[in-house]
């Protein structure tokens, strides 16, 4: 039986092995997915013996998916550029890394917006963190025109300038022009369940633009609701999560997993027992 598992310290919220366990049932795999809880001090053995604990790989979340880059064999391009991994698979007991948030993010993109081309597209990105590097390099690949990043923290949008090039464009959020701007993508933990709400001017956005929020806790955030009420086509947070998923699964189990409405469903109502499909 195959197993894979996602690590992360705490780990108890979760919602991977929902996923990963509806698509082992779906296509009747003999597998399984865990939650394991795993120290920061007891990374880098938990990678070096993933293979002979019988794991096929696993997932990677906080707070370890920077330093769990020492501890695997092999990195792929995306995560040496990002500097951060979520999937770990094994081939000939040696451990692969790669990321797939910013697929995730794309894909997702394009689920709800299908006749969406990034090459040669103005985004602007709100936050600097470890999801908007992932979803910078990808967006990156896809040729998109410029990204503006617009940060708290203004020298975190600097770095990026430094480590992604010249397409990168930090800018102030006082002040902010949206008026070029083709998609606008909230990665900043703001109008998460708990934290302070988003606050954005988005008189200057013209009404073509498409606006996307990675944050999925609550599935659709004021942001989103701001955004729909000025006629915006939304991109809401929760489908990422579960394209990003669709990687690893394909790695560890040998089948590519479709993300579905019957999927969407079942976290979604994880998430909020109120929602309504
Ligand atoms: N949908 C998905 O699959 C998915 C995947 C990954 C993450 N997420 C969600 O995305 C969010 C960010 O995750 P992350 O891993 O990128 O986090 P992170 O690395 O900690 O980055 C957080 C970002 O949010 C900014 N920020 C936090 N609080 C703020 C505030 N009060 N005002 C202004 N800016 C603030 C930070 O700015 P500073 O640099 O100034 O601190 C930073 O840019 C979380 O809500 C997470 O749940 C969703």
């Amino acid at each position: 039986m195959k197993k894979s598992c996602v690590i992360g310290w705490p780990i108890a919220h979760s919602r991977s092995p929902l996923i990963h366990n509806h698509w082992l049932a779906k296509h009747k795999i003999a597998g399984s997915y865990e939650r394991v809880a795993v120290e920061p001090q007891h990374l880098e053995s938990f990678l070096k013996n993933l293979a002979a604990n019988g794991f096929v790989g696993c997932n990677v979340t906080l707070p370890h998916k920077e330093t769990a880059l020492a501890a695997v064999d092999h990195c792929d391009e995306s995560v040496k550029a990002i500097g951060a991994l979520n999937t770990v698979y094994v081939r000939n007991s040696e451990t692969y890394a790669t990321s797939t948030d910013g697929e995730g993010f794309l894909q997702n993109l394009l689920a709800h917006v299908p006749d969406f081309d990034p090459a040669g597209k103005n985004i602007t990105l709100l936050g600097a963190g470890g999801s908007a590097k992932a979803i910078i390099e990808c967006l990156l690949r896809a040729k998109v025109k410029s990204i503006t990043v617009v940060n708290r923290t203004f020298s975190r949008a600097q770095d990026l300038q430094r480590t992604f090039g010249p397409k990168i464009i930090p800018a102030d959020i006082v002040n902010l022009h949206l008026n070029l701007c083709d998609v606008l993508i909230n990665t900043t933990s703001q109008g998460m369940a708990g934290q302070a709400p988003l606050e954005i001017d988005l008189s200057s956005l013209p009404t073509a633009a498409i606006v996307a929020d990675i944050v999925y806790v609550p599935l659709i955030t004021p942001f989103l609701r701001q955004a729909e009420a000025r006629g915006h086509r939304t991109v809401p947070g929760l489908g990422m999560l579960l394209h990003q998923a669709v990687r690893g699964f394909e790695l560890w189990f040998g089948v590519k997993p479709e993300v579905t409405p019957e999927l969407y469903d079942l976290i979604a109502h994880d998430i909020d027992p109120d929602f309504k499909p």
